[in-house]
């Protein structure tokens, strides 16, 4: 009898510390990611959500330390998301269609790798001073195709001038819809190079600050950061192709699948998750370079990409993608660079 009570208690003792424990995470959540809800009822309903995602990342993490993924994962900006929000509002910047084969014809020069190039064994092009550093965060807006173009050409025109300049991608959703591409609602990153050729340059982001939202062209001729004179695309899902780009070219506009809830609160380590699919890409992202990742039982190949979703996403923006792993997440179908 006595010993009936003791359980009981410890179970309704426990049961309240994990209520608030999952209390305290989620107001520490709340001030961290600066949320606001509407009313009651729509903070319960997102605190749900988040108790579910939460249970998710830390059931995740636990396969994990017994060593079945190769990658963590967090609490980051989309705990409070379901994964069908998330895939409604953060991956919607892509637009692929029949207008991409169009683009390729518009591409000014084949790619070509002469058959005695040197490969590295790894690359990082942060290291160069070549990329800027993550403050981007596209917010709900569709516009990963534009930060996707500018991180491109902010590489090409450092490693042509010396100069680092932070390029506008408001720039180029507010002005470049003559070439397809439609602000928050998606675009494509050659369509962009087009349009910066045609421009004769594009503000830097300075004189032409992000907004996360569409607004009427305000193009500055004596602002402009940077130019370029076309794009090159990369033979479609041939990784080997896309490493000696990024080893002899510099940083590489690319397109995957986002889609996977392991993307959504990717952490650390290399992202390696056999549902991406490397056929239905939406999203985009620049490659600054890769790498292998060795220790007594695991070896993997990865690049290193950059993201447009601020630095509390990922490992401070950025993540690690499988390299040499079939093409996953169809990392080696759209890439290009401009020409400068
Ligand atoms: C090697 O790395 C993997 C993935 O991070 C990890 O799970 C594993 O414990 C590591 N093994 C050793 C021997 O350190
Ligand atoms: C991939 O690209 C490399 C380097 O350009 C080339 O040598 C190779 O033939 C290509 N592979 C395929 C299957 O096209």
């Amino acid at each position: 009898m006595h010993l009936l009570i003791f359980f009981i208690c410890i179970v309704t003792i426990s049961q309240a510390t994990n209520d608030n424990q999952q209390v305290t995470l989620w107001n520490l959540f709340k001030s961290v990611h600066n949320k606001h809800y509407t009313n009651v009822r729509e903070e319960q309903y997102r605190l749900r959500v988040f108790k579910r995602n939460v249970a998710m990342i830390d059931q995740h993490n636990l396969e994990a330390d017994m060593g079945l993924h190769s990658y963590r994962l967090k609490t980051n900006q989309f705990a409070d998301m379901t994964h069908e929000e998330f895939v409604q509002t953060m991956l919607t910047g892509l637009k692929i269609s029949s207008s991409t084969n169009l683009l390729k014809k518009l591409s000014e020069r084949q790619f070509h790798s002469s058959s005695n190039v040197e490969i590295p064994a790894a690359v990082d092009w942060r290291k160069k001073g070549a990329v800027t550093t993550v403050i981007e965060n596209q917010g709900q807006c569709g516009s990963c195709w534009a930060f996707t173009a500018t991180g491109a050409l902010e590489g090409q025109h450092f490693l042509k001038t010396g100069h680092l300049v932070r390029l506008s991608a408001q720039n180029l959703m507010d002005c470049s819809g003559k070439f397809g591409n439609q602000g928050c609602n998606g675009g494509l990153m050659d369509a962009s190079f087009q349009y910066i050729k045609a421009n004769k340059g594009i503000d830097t982001e300075a004189s032409y600050p992000y907004e996360a939202q569409d607004g009427k062209c305000r193009f500055n001729p004596k602002t402009i950061g940077a130019t370029d004179t076309g794009f090159v695309d990369l033979p479609p899902g041939n990784e080997t192709a896309l490493q000696i780009g990024i080893a002899n070219i510099g940083p590489i506009s690319v397109a995957i699948d986002a889609s996977q809830s392991s993307f959504q609160f990717y952490s650390s380590g290399v992202y390696d998750d056999p549902a991406c699919s490397t056929t239905s890409i939406d999203h985009s992202f620049i490659l600054v370079g890769y790498d292998t990742f060795k220790n007594a039982t695991v070896k993997k190949e990865y690049y290193i990409a950059k993201n447009s979703w601020g630095d509390s996403w990922g490992d401070k923006g950025y993540i690690w993608m499988s390299r040499n792993k079939h093409n996953q997440c169809g990392i080696a179908n759209i890439g290009s660079y401009p020409l400068v």
